[in-house]
């Protein structure tokens, strides 16, 4: 048993000489795993349907020497010029029309049929060649799905586009229903009068637009799943995995995590940034409820990036404290991008674990002492963190709240409200899933729904059935699976549950802010006209803003501090400067301050075998239950 400890390693951007170099280092950092020909579908397939391995092999066999695993890409991410250039229609269209290059990566429509099958030829022949290879670990199908190319808007995906809605309506009057298109005279007479949301005079059917988005996820998921079901035939027993981007809009990941053996997840939170750690711990509670499992950190940066404006690399000892927040948080191992630091193209200045200086360097030397780190937590492999309280997270309602831009307001961001209630729940060391809308709530105490604009009857009826307490911020119920809205408004199927109606949106203009209680509103309040509930804190005004209604909290608002909501909700352990994580029996005390902080209990560290008292800025200190 061991966590996993590696990179994605591009052998073919240099020398045969320099592998040997690779491998042997690898070994001495104890690298367990990499991933392998990301990119490298050109190489492997320099004319069509000719393939050349050679290179290929030796490489694996070079690592498997060694004893290092292989995360085997099916190197779907880039076509090959031949592609391209022999079958246009494979580059991707945006939204104006325009068809774009080749020269940079991902350049692919999701739906082209030509696209799409020259992938299963090609899985299938590295399939074919590598099933039996000691060293196949794991499949990584593609790379970063919606990274560059989330939709594309050529003829080809229109005619994609309305193939899926005519499997979701089954015929135009449907369409016509669901999409309200008695509204600016976009009635229908059939489906091939239907078009992608391409770039019109004005804005574009909202109803349209959230369609646009559900189809681009499930036509991306599609090619995930015809790589899947090759991968399947050929090697039954490898699981496969594809790397998602943390949290982010694009993909629907509840429904993707459901077709994967592993979530997997590439993290890059920006060192300059003194909130990264909060941010990207959502993230990471994300990946772990996603199959409520352990996940894998498959991709991370050692030190700085190279694609943001300004790219700061990581202090000493930032590395080590991000990677072990990720195993604190669930993920079995770590990974970066990437082994070798580049010697040329876009990502020559991207860290690495080996940098251009070699390895009489800081970064070389935190490299191998994370590897030493990694083998002493071995042991945590596979232990999961349960949790108590939950997050609701639904894309759809993502999707139709942030897609459209005739809004009361355009400020209302998901992710921004996701981390308002997030954030004073990680100060207080209290573990957070997240958890779909709609499913059963019965192991938590707490749900939280920052949002739910989205909301149907069936999904409210799961939060109706739940025991614990509940809140529900602002905006909620508004709109059914269609965006339409439902009948008598918000918070249309949440009215009963809530005890409140609510009469007006008030938007707030940019910067202002009204009390509530001891916290500010900013950016949204409502009317509410109180049918059962009872209010909790009110406006300036004087009119309701919080209100309880037997164990459902409504917030009619955005508040700049949610803690006295949470105190109301029974949230009532103190913020604490260390980062204390537990999963299973360990727990993971992590200070992402500038100062040391005294432990609030005594025990001995699995990585020091010291007896501890206080932890040092940026350092980490694990305690196995028993030992304290
Ligand atoms: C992503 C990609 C990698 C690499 C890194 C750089 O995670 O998957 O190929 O470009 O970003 O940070």
């Amino acid at each position: 048993m061991t966590l996993i400890f590696g990179g994605d390693y591009n052998p073919e951007q240099w020398p045969e000489a320099t592998w040997l170099e690779d491998v042997a280092l690898m070994a001495e950092a104890g690298v367990t795993m990499v991933t392998v020909g990301v990119f490298s579908w050109s190489r492997l397939e320099p004319k069509p349907g000719e393939f050349d391995f050679g290179w290929l092999d030796r490489v694996l066999d070079l690592l498997h020497a060694k004893g290092i695993e292989v995360d085997l890409a099916t190197a779907s991410a880039t076509p090959p010029p031949w592609l391209v250039r022999d079958h246009p229609s494979v580059l991707p269209v945006d939204a104006n029309g325009t068809r774009l290059e080749f020269g940079s990566r991902q350049s692919y429509c999701p739906s082209s049929p030509v696209f799409r099958s020259a992938v299963q030829r090609l899985v299938r022949t590295i399939a074919e060649r590598y099933k039996d290879h000691p060293a196949l670990k794991m499949w990584h199908i593609s790379n970063e799905y919606g990274d560059h190319i989330v939709s594309c808007w050529c003829d080809e995906s229109a005619k994609h586009f309305r193939d899926w809605l005519q499997s979701r309506y089954r015929d135009i009057a449907g369409l016509n229903q669901a999409w309200g298109t008695s509204c600016w005279g976009q009635h229908y007479t059939g489906f091939e009068q239907v078009n992608p949301p391409r770039k019109a005079p004005g804005p574009v059917n909202p109803a349209q637009l959230l369609d646009w988005k559900r189809f681009s996820s499930d036509a991306l998921l599609e090619c995930f799943e015809l790589e899947k079901q090759v991968l399947r035939e050929v090697t039954p027993a490898i699981p496969v995995t594809t790397n998602f981007m943390s949290i982010m809009s694009e993909l629907d990941y509840w429904k993707w995590a459901q077709a994967e053996d592993l979530v997997t997840d590439d993290a890059y939170p920006d060192p300059a940034d003194p909130k990264s750690h909060l941010k990207i711990a959502l993230s990471y509670d994300l990946m772990r409820s996603l199959k409520q499992q352990s996940w894998l950190l498959l991709e991370s940066a050692p030190s700085a990036v190279s694609w943001r404006e300004v790219n700061v690399p990581k202090r000493p000892g930032k590395m080590r404290l991000d990677s072990l927040q990720a195993v604190a948080h669930g993920s079995d191992g770590v990974m970066f991008f990437q082994w070798r630091q580049a010697k040329y193209g876009p990502e020559k200045f991207h860290s690495a674990m080996l940098p251009h200086a070699g390895t009489q360097t800081r970064q070389w030397r935190e490299t191998v002492h994370l590897g030493q780190e990694l083998r002493k937590l071995a042991e945590v492999k596979g232990h999961h963190t349960s949790a108590e309280v939950a997050i609701l997270l639904d894309w759809s309602s993502w999707w139709a709240l942030e897609a459209q831009e005739s809004m009361p307001s355009n400020r209302l961001k998901l992710k921004d409200m996701l981390h308002t209630w997030y954030e004073p729940l990680f100060r207080r060391g209290i573990a957070v899933d997240l958890a779909p809308h709609g499913r059963s709530l019965e192991s938590y105490q707490l749900v939280i729904a920052p949002s739910l604009y989205m909301c149907t009857i069936e999904q409210a009826k799961a939060l109706q059935d739940f025991k614990g307490t509940l809140i529900v911020g602002p905006f909620s119920g508004v709109v059914d699976d269609n965006d339409q809205i439902h009948d008598g408004g918000a918070p249309g199927p949440l009215t009963e549950l809530l005890g409140v109606t609510v009469e007006e949106f008030w938007p707030l203009p940019d910067g202002q802010r009204t009390k509530v209680g001891t916290a500010n509103a900013h950016t949204w309040t409502e009317v509410l006209r109180l049918t059962t509930a009872r209010p909790l804190a009110s406006y300036e005004d004087g009119r309701p803003a919080i209100t309880r209604n037997g164990n459902a909290i409504y917030v009619s608002c955005l508040l700049d501090d949610v803690t006295p909501v949470l105190r109301e909700a029974g949230i009532t352990a103190p913020e604490q400067e260390l980062e204390i994580c537990r999963r299973g029996p360990y727990t993971f005390v992590l200070n992402h301050t500038n100062a040391s902080q005294p432990v609030p209990f005594r025990g001995t560290d699995m990585l020091t075998g010291r007896e501890v008292t206080e932890v040092p800025p940026l350092d980490v200190i694990v305690i196995k239950e028993g030992q304290q």
